[in-house]
């Protein structure tokens, strides 16, 4: 029996642009076997630097890349639509596409600004898992790594984040987009444990990427959450990724509906 993954199936990454986390999944699925990546982001530029990096890293690996805006439900339709009709199937999808939004509390936040968050991280993350859920529910399941565990049918991943489980000051917006994902992931994976589809999501603590990084506001902003966290440091996108692959694998084969928390401790002090 392997004891390493084995991604013989189809992997479907949203906000895999760039540096963040989406790119670091994209590029440890490519990195751990898995030939037949997709790969989308609201950025064509930065979804191209992750297409050449999978591909210098990787040149086997076979990239599907189109770039458009995960809270605009025919786009997300149509690309999942395309991936399959490229790859035939699609088995380890993962839901990263979000944005943070300024520091305001609820009095500050206009209904726009509202909108737009919850549109993208937590509408659009419910319109790629639909989808990718319609996909998976009709295929046949592909071998687990050991006799002892279950065919997988599919499986998918939502990126939530800490702030799904705890408050942070002039957040409620984001912070209300990710519980809902992850209250989201729960009925997900009730509803279709039967069906053979494992459902789970990762909520990553404060992680080095453009989103916390670019400006200095932001980095000041984030500071005292760096510092409350036991680890006090921010984590890694690869360590995060990390986690994705791990769900996803069929080593996960009996977590269902699990919230991860890749934090450093935040959550625990
Ligand atoms: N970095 C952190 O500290 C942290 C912590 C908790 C959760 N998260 C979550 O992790 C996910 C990835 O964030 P990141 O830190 O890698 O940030 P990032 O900004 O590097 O990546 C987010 C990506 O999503 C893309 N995107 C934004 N809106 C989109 C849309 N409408 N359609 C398609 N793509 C869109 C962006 O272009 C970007 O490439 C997000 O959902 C974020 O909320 C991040």
């Amino acid at each position: 029996m392997t004891r390493t993954y084995i991604f013989s199936g189809v992997a479907v990454i949203t906000g895999a642009g760039g540096t963040g986390i989406g790119a670091a999944v994209a590029k440890g699925f490519a990195l751990s076997g898995c030939d037949r990546i997709a790969i989308t982001d609201l950025n064509p530029s930065s979804l191209n630097n992750t297409k050449e990096a999978i591909h210098a890293a990787s040149p086997d690996v076979r990239l599907f890349v189109q770039a458009g805006d995960i809270s605009d439900e025919s786009f997300v339709d149509s690309f999942i639509g395309a991936v399959v009709s490229e790859f035939g199937r699609l088995d380890y999808a993962v839901n990263c596409a979000g944005v943070l939004g300024d520091a305001l509390r609820s009095t500050e936040t206009s209904t726009e600004v509202f909108d737009r968050i919850n549109n993208i991280n937590y509408r659009g993350s419910w319109l790629c898992s639909r989808a990718e859920l319609k996909q998976m529910i009709k295929q046949d399941p592909l071998p687990s790594h050991g006799p002892a565990r279950e065919p997988q049918r599919g499986a998918i991943v939502n990126i939530a984040s800490q702030l799904g489980i705890v408050g942070q000051p002039g957040a409620p917006a984001y912070c209300a987009s990710k519980a809902a994902i992850i209250a989201m992931t729960r009925s997900d994976a009730i509803d279709y444990a039967r069906d053979g589809i494992r459902v789970n999501c990762v909520c990553p603590g404060v992680i080095e990427t453009p989103m916390t990084t670019s400006s200095d506001e932001v980095r000041e902003r984030l500071r005292p959450a760096v510092e409350i966290a036991p680890m006090k440091r921010m984590g890694k996108p690869e360590e995060v990724a990390d986690a994705v692959l791990f769900l996803c694998s069929t080593f996960a084969s009996f977590i269902q509906g699990h919230a991860l928390v890749v934090d450093g401790g935040y959550i625990i002090n």
